[in-house]
């Protein structure tokens, strides 16, 4: 998004200054023909004037056409003059980077013939292409030049010497498997010099750079990869610290967080005086309510904005529990604006004066894509409505917001949702978090045949510190059009509800998450007259395959049919396995450090957790989807149940995805499981 011409009008008495914005919005779709994820760009132009304090948009023009972004790894426009930097990928796998201005393509490096680090990361978890305040320099990570990387073309092994070419190379895990020593790159744009930041120490692995003012100083988060590297991805529960070493000078980091915590996310402050970024606590759940924030960079004194929530109470703050948006201050830098679960929703905060936008209830969830200049572009979505562009103006304090909608999308859809509060009963009431409750979306068609019911489908989200806030999901609308109706359940230990719901579900998994989902359905087949209890299925991936599994297993009359992707089937085989082996103990309430070597009683306190003990009363016909390649819950947790299911005649049917991680997110992949899903749920309900 950027921010180009400027024109002032006068009008008659009071002058009003119009000015122009040009923003520029990135979209993905899915190209089930060809199997592709395609990546296209749209351009608005939108006219605002200002009277007194207040800006008001005046006049969104026509956006241009789409155009498709081919092989783009990473872009950045810069504030000032507009340029455009681009790292993209040849036909011949090499990695340039681009700089584009009004007259067309200015400068071009080959970043993989200069050969002075490896990949370049593109990533939510490390990556980041960041102009310096004077526009000259551009900064990004990439994979470090020793550490081999076998991927890299016209790179011969031989260039290794032959004794180290098998030395095992440790990666970040799940979604980060070509991630392993990322180093901090350096571009001189007049000169062409590309040099790798020195002075990082060598414990730890550099991301989510950023200049601080001056264009001689960067910030990262720098995250300790001894003694040995755990997953990241999903988990904000690692070791991590801001630090902040100067350009050029070799050898001098600052650390400017405190130690023994987990930090992401920095944002720097439009003046370049203070710097934001979030803050959560060491091992134990793998992602939890985090707390926002400020240093001051004049003062050096840290201070905070937000604090993490124990518990929520209606109408009030709920926490935070997910990144900052790229760019989330506001243009006199008093402000932060982001967005968070609250609840079984998803809302923008305004922070500093803790003021809240006015968001209506139409939309069940608001999402913050960025602001800048105060113009907040964001979008909303329902359960029933995909997402819709929007923007508006920043408020003074006290004021609403005046939205607008640049882009709805083309098909509506003619379902119903609605949000249920669940509340455990007494015996299912946790003793040590006391008086918790949690939520549910139903989703359903709006029309059914009078007096037929309409047969359930119980949808559990994975983490299981994550959530399902009402807002679009291609999944859910795909089966209510088909004629089921969906339960999203946000169990107890979903994120949204603070942290003592979050702390509540440790030590309890396949029980109190189990009577919760069981809770949840039972309360939507109270309240619903119109859902068939003896049609009940459930499906679900990750922590919600574990569930789906142990709820055909422990309520086995009750379910007719399963569909599970990646799930967790036998915690105690799981533990050897899995690239976050802290969360394998944390998850049944033990403590976990880095020497840890198993004992037969946590081995056999994760096995009694499992749905593998519950096998043998497996009824319902179970449909497993698996990626060969998930380094988070290995495919042969899956392969363990369908063998158990096979061997008792059990009806199962099994995918496998050679190609596919844990999210099983290739498109042809995709298609097979939600075509697949939908099958199955057809034929047995
Ligand atoms: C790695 O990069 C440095 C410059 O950053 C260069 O001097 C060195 O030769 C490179 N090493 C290899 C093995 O390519
Ligand atoms: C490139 O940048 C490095 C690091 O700043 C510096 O040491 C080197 O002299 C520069 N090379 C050229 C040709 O400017
Ligand atoms: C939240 O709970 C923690 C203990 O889990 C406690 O130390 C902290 O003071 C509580 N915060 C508030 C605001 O009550
Ligand atoms: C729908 O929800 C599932 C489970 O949380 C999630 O994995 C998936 O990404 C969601 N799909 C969309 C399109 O949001």
């Amino acid at each position: 998004m950027r921010n180009d011409r400027r024109a002032v009008f006068f009008s008659f008495f009071r002058p009003v200054i119009v000015t122009c914005f040009s923003l520029c919005s990135e979209w993905s779709q899915n190209n089930l023909v060809g199997g592709s994820r395609l990546r296209y760009m749209q351009q608005w132009t939108l006219l605002a004037e200002q009277r007194n304090d207040c800006k008001n948009l005046q006049t969104v023009l026509p956006p241009g056409p789409c155009a498709p972004l081919q092989a783009e790894l990473l872009s950045s426009f810069s504030p000032v003059r507009g340029l455009r930097a681009v790292v993209r990928e040849t036909t011949g796998s090499h990695q340039i980077l681009e700089i584009w201005d009004s007259h067309g393509l200015r400068k071009t490096l080959d970043l993989t013939a200069l050969n002075k680090h490896g990949r370049v990361y593109n990533d939510a978890q490390f990556g980041c292409l960041s102009w310096s305040g004077c526009e000259s320099r551009l900064l990004y990570v990439a994979e470090s030049n020793q550490s081999s990387s076998p991927d890299l073309p016209g790179k011969s092994p031989c260039g290794k010497s032959l004794q180290d070419r098998s030395v095992y190379r440790e990666d970040w895990g799940e979604g980060l498997t070509s991630k392993s020593l990322p180093v901090l790159c350096v571009v001189e744009l007049e000169t062409g010099n590309v040099s790798v930041l020195r002075g990082v120490p060598s414990h730890i692995s550099p991301g989510q750079a950023l200049w601080a003012p001056g264009s001689h100083v960067v910030v990262f988060v720098g995250w300790s990869h001894e003694p040995f590297r755990l997953g990241l991805k999903f988990c904000s529960n690692r070791r991590s610290a801001n630090l902040s070493p100067l350009f050029n000078v070799c050898g001098r980091t600052e650390c400017l967080s405190e130690a023994d915590v987990s930090v992401f996310s920095p944002r720097l402050s439009p003046d370049g005086t203070t710097l934001v970024y979030l803050q959560g606590r060491v091992f134990g759940p793998h992602n939890q309510c985090v707390s926002l924030h400020q240093y001051d960079l004049h003062s050096k004194k840290t201070s905070i904005l937000m604090d993490v929530v124990n518990r929520t109470n209606a109408g009030e703050c709920a926490g935070i529990y997910e990144s900052l948006p790229s760019s989330c201050w506001s243009a006199d830098s008093q402000r932060v604006v982001f967005s968070s679960a609250c609840r079984n929703r998803k809302i923008i905060k305004v922070t500093l004066f803790y003021l809240d936008l006015y968001l209506s209830e139409f939309y069940g969830s608001w999402k913050l894509l960025a602001i800048q200049k105060d113009l907040m572009v964001i979008y909303c979505s329902s359960p029933n409505t995909p997402p819709t562009l929007r923007v508006g103006f920043l408020p003074p304090v006290g004021c609403y917001v005046d939205w607008q909608t640049l882009h709805q999308p083309g098909l509506t859809f003619d379902l119903r949702w609605t949000v249920l509060d669940v509340t455990p009963t007494t015996e299912e009431d946790n003793t040590e978090y006391s008086g918790l409750d949690f939520g549910a979306v139903l989703v359903k068609p709006r029309d059914h045949f009078h007096g037929a019911k309409i047969p359930l489908v119980v949808f559990i989200h994975g983490g299981p510190h994550s959530q399902f806030p009402a807002e679009w999901n291609s999944t859910t609308a795909g089966l209510v059009k088909l004629g089921f109706a969906v339960l999203m359940v946000n169990y107890r230990g979903s994120t949204g509800f603070g942290q003592d719901s979050i702390l509540s579900l440790i030590g309890r998994i396949g029980t109190q998450d189990v009577k919760d989902v069981q809770r949840a359905v039972t309360t939507a087949l109270q309240r619903d007259a119109t859902l068939d209890p003896k049609r009940l299925a459930v499906i679900g991936g990750s922590h919600g395959g574990f569930l789906s599994c142990h709820l055909v297993g422990q309520y086995p009359d009750l379910y007719r049919a399963c569909a599970a992707r990646n799930p967790v089937i036998n915690a105690a085989t799981l533990l050897g396995t899995s690239d976050i082996v802290d969360w394998r103990y944390s998850s049944v309430g033990l403590m976990y450090s880095y020497d840890q070597i198993p004992t037969a009683e946590a081995l056999a306190i994760m096995l009694e957790r499992s749905p593998i003990t519950h096998a043998a009363q497996i009824q319902a016909p179970v449909l497993l989807m698996l990626g060969a390649k998930d380094r988070r819950v290995s495919p042969h947790q899956g392969l363990e149940l369908y063998r158990a299911l096979k061997s008792r005649d059990s009806p199962v049917r099994l995918l496998w995805f050679p190609e596919d991680g844990h999210s099983l997110a290739r498109v042809d992949t995709q298609a097979d499981c939600f075509l697949n899903t939908a099958l199955w749920l057809q034929q047995h309900l």
